[in-house]
């Protein structure tokens, strides 16, 4: 596999991004986006962006006017003509990007890898849709692309045997830290953080502690960056109420994954967090932050709570293969900064301890959300740690 020239399609916030990675690596970049001016406007951001690292002293002013002189931004799909990968950022919509690649795969070569940077749709399914499925390949980047340095590369089922470990290659030495997962729902990241929010917001639902106290649990005593509720307005109830659901649903509506209804009042009522003004907190600029009730037996309780479902999540997807332990761990720590591996945070409660929590939870609320992974059951049982 060499590539020299990288196509990517959409030159929004990922697209934009992504871009980035790859000129800052040397590589020619092919950018191409139905909408004019999310061209102009990803032009600007990478040009700031590349200024930025020559103000860092990380590059030098010749090497971004170097990298900068290597982005083309191209209006035809036709111009990907001679490139050796290309990467998809568009809508989230399966029908489009299906679409997409047909129309790509009548103009690259046979060896032009595809890759999707899809967050929710299966690549598998992407993948069914071309003439050649065994050059398809998910490539997740995270918000923003070139700062987190996690890439979730994912094999659909067609994808040829050792193109995983050839991509993973190839984005170490663009300085990224790649994780090869199964192509499941929410691949690893998103699978296991659906906890981080849902917990939190069960917690809330059930009056135990307002979103102000959790998030000053979380952030203070759990040592995570933000908290479940500054996370979510962050973020956006839309955006993180649909990947719920189409985790949800992906699962067969498996009840561990169940979306609330709290949320989809909100995302109802237009309540979207940062951007729209309000969300759990009011940002309007007279707004009065709400004050946590900072108890120390309350908060932790509170996360330990959230960080046993993280864990259970975390161990579930071990179990399943979806990825290594260690992959699992880097991918949670470097991918939304976690604290610590949910797998060395299981070990340092004791499986049995975790096993017992949730065992807790179970027998008081009878709910298959709270159904111990049988990986940690197991490892109860022969008295094993993850380390
Ligand atoms: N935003 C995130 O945090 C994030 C993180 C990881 C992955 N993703 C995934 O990346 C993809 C893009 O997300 P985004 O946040 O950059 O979206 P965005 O809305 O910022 O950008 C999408 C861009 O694609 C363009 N576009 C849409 N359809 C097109 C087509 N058929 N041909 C050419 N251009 C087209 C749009 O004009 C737009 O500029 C989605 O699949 C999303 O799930 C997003």
């Amino acid at each position: 596999m060499e590539i020299k020239s990288i196509g990517i399609v959409g030159a929004g916030a990922m697209g934009a991004g992504i871009a980035q990675v790859f000129l800052v690596s040397g590589y020619e970049v092919l950018l191409l986006d139905q909408n004019e001016s999310a061209l102009t406007n990803a032009q600007e951001s990478i040009r700031s962006g590349l200024n930025k690292l020559a103000e860092k002293g990380k590059m030098s002013a010749q090497e971004t006017e170097a990298a900068f002189g290597k982005l083309y931004l191209i209006s035809k799909t036709a111009n990907f003509e001679n490139c050796d990968l290309i990467i998809e950022a568009i809508v989230e919509d399966l029908g489009v990007k299906k679409a997409l690649f047909k129309d790509l795969e009548g103009i690259v070569s046979d060896e032009c890898i595809l890759a999707s940077n899809t967050s929710s749709l299966p690549i598998t399914s992407i993948a069914a849709a071309l003439q050649k499925p065994e050059r398809m390949i998910g490539i997740h980047f995270f918000n923003p692309a070139f700062l987190m340095s996690l890439v979730e590369v994912i094999p659909a089922l067609q994808t040829r045997e050792g193109l995983g470990d050839e991509i993973a290659d190839f984005l170490r030495k663009c300085d990224k830290f790649p994780v090869v997962v199964k192509d499941t729902p929410g691949f690893i990241v998103n699978r296991i953080a659906r906890p981080f929010y849902g917990e939190a917001v069960r917690i809330y639902e059930e009056g135990i502690a307002d979103p102000a106290t959790i998030d000053w649990a979380m952030t203070t005593l759990g040592g995570f960056k933000m908290g479940p509720f500054a996370l979510m307005d962050f973020i956006g109830h839309d955006v993180n109420f649909a990947v719920s659901n189409s985790v949800f649903k992906a699962f067969f509506y498996d009840a561990r994954y169940k979306p609330s209804l709290t949320q989809q009042r909100m995302v109802e009522a237009g309540y979207l967090g940062k951007k729209s003004g309000k969300g759990f907190y009011d940002y309007s600029p007279d707004a009065v932050k709400p004050a946590p009730f900072e108890d120390a037996n309350l908060g932790k309780l509170v996360v330990e709570r959230i960080v046993i479902m993280l864990i259970n999540e975390a161990a579930d997807a071990m179990y399943l293969r979806i990825a290594s332990r260690d992959d699992i761990d880097t991918a949670m720590t470097k991918g939304v900064n976690y604290p610590k591996g949910l797998l060395q945070w299981a070990d340092e409660i004791g499986i049995d301890t975790c096993v017992r929590k949730l065992d807790q939870l179970y027998n008081v609320y009878h709910e298959e959300r709270y159904r111990c992974s049988i990986l940690l059951r197991m490892m109860a049982a022969k008295q094993q740690a993850f380390y």
